[in-house]
């Protein structure tokens, strides 16, 4: 007699990732010191400390990505950030910017966290995945807030903007396409959700200390 073992279609890892990160989302979102920003309640000077944070991120973030062999085609120019963070720190702190940010201790560990991943093609996915497609989507939300409450027109807020992608929403769908063509047995799957749901923490810690500085 053979017996055949049904195995259930896997939920592909994009869905995995968005379901599995909802919760540490929504928190991310709720934190103190991103609704206030988002609300029009902080000044410049909090989001200029945000910028200062995201270029220690993005640099981490961008250096493991270009270490990495890329066979999962994961990494794309199109979304460095480096380049426009660095713009927005010269128009938000002047030309002195670089004497002038600080990194707090919360983005120091966000930023050990990614160089300890950063060999791992799946661990990079996860914290890349945080990373880009929130900015890709909730980010574009975020850039028109910081316009309607702090007077910004477009300087200040490159890092918004993806001028080499001409249409976000398909570019999104080509991204998830990737993230569910990488091959991972279940545990391995697992562990790119759990370290995204770190990657989310580790952003909520990098808010509850910027307010801790700015919201009084
Ligand atoms: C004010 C703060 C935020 C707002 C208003 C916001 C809003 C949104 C919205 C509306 C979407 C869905 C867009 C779509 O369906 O394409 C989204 C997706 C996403 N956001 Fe946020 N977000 C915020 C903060 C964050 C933060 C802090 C992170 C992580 C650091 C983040 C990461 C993501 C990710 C990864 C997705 C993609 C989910 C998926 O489809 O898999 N967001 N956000």
């Amino acid at each position: 007699m053979t017996t055949t073992s049904v195995v259930p279609k896997a939920v592909p890892l994009s869905v995995a990732l968005r379901e599995g990160t909802r919760g540490e989302h929504e928190t991310a979102e709720r934190s103190g010191f991103v609704e206030l920003l988002m609300s029009g309640a902080l000044d410049r000077s909090a989001y200029a400390d945000l910028a200062a944070q995201q270029l220690a991120v993005y640099t981490a973030l961008e250096a493991a990505g270009s270490r990495l062999a890329d066979d999962g085609g994961l990494v794309f120019d199109q979304l460095v950030r480096v380049p426009a963070i660095e713009q927005d720190l010269a128009f938000l702190f002047g030309g002195d910017w670089r004497a002038r940010v600080r990194v707090l201790p919360a983005t120091q560990a966000y930023v050990r966290r990614l160089e300890e991943v950063g060999g791992s093609l799946p661990l990079y996915a996860a914290h890349a995945y945080t990373r880009y497609l929130g900015d890709l989507s909730g980010g574009q939300i975020i850039k028109r807030m910081l316009q309607r409450y702090y007077g910004f027109e477009s300087a200040g807020l490159a890092f918004y903007d993806f001028p080499q992608i001409h249409k976000l929403k398909p570019f999104k769908d080509v991204y998830r396409e990737r993230l569910d063509a990488l091959e991972l047995d279940a545990e391995a799957r697992e562990a790119v959700v759990e370290e995204a749901r770190d990657a989310f923490r580790l952003n909520a810690a990098v808010f509850g200390e910027l307010g801790a500085v700015h919201v009084r």
